[in-house]
């Protein structure tokens, strides 16, 4: 089965955006730690960033579909500021079915208030943050024990 690893905006920028914030890691290290979660589960991996609201709704799309060919683990996605705008992409995960994990890799209920509203989570199977970007592959192994749990 296929996961998708979705990053939202700015997340190009991850090992230069305020790195006391975001760590030092890079957008190229956390697909390594993806790829890596996911050959321990025998997933395949499809990591994507964009900027554009647009193209994450493509996305999760996209999933929709591999979901509905029971092809699909999850979704695990950090779709940044539009986490906290997008009623776009919680109709679309709504829309699809597909199960998703929002993740950010800081707390953001330790932050700025505009960051505590999210309109992602609730449609979303489980919500991930604060773990830095040790969060990603939490969130592949928690799909991965969250399809071992299905019958068959
Ligand atoms: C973020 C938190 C969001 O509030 C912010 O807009 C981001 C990154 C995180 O990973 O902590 O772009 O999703």
């Amino acid at each position: 089965k296929t996961v998708f690893v979705l990053n939202g905006p700015n997340l190009n920028l991850l090992g230069t955006r305020e790195p006391a914030v975001y760590g030092a890691a890079t957008l190229a290290d956390v697909e390594k730690l993806c790829a890596d979660a996911c050959e321990r589960h025998g997933f395949a991996l499809r990591f994507h960033q964009s900027n554009h609201e647009g193209a994450l709704v493509d996305w999760i799309h996209e999933a929709g579909r591999l979901h509905a060919a029971g092809e699909l683990a999850g979704v695990v996605i950090n779709a940044g500021a539009y986490t906290h705008t997008s009623i776009a992409l919680h109709d679309a995960t709504k829309g699809t079915g597909i199960t998703l994990i929002e993740l950010h890799i800081s707390n953001v209920h330790a932050r700025e208030a505009f960051r505590h509203h999210s309109y992602m989570a609730a449609a979303a199977k489980a919500v991930m943050c604060g773990f830095g970007v040790l969060g990603y592959g939490l969130a592949i192994d928690g799909l991965a024990q969250l399809l071992a749990q299905q019958p068959a």
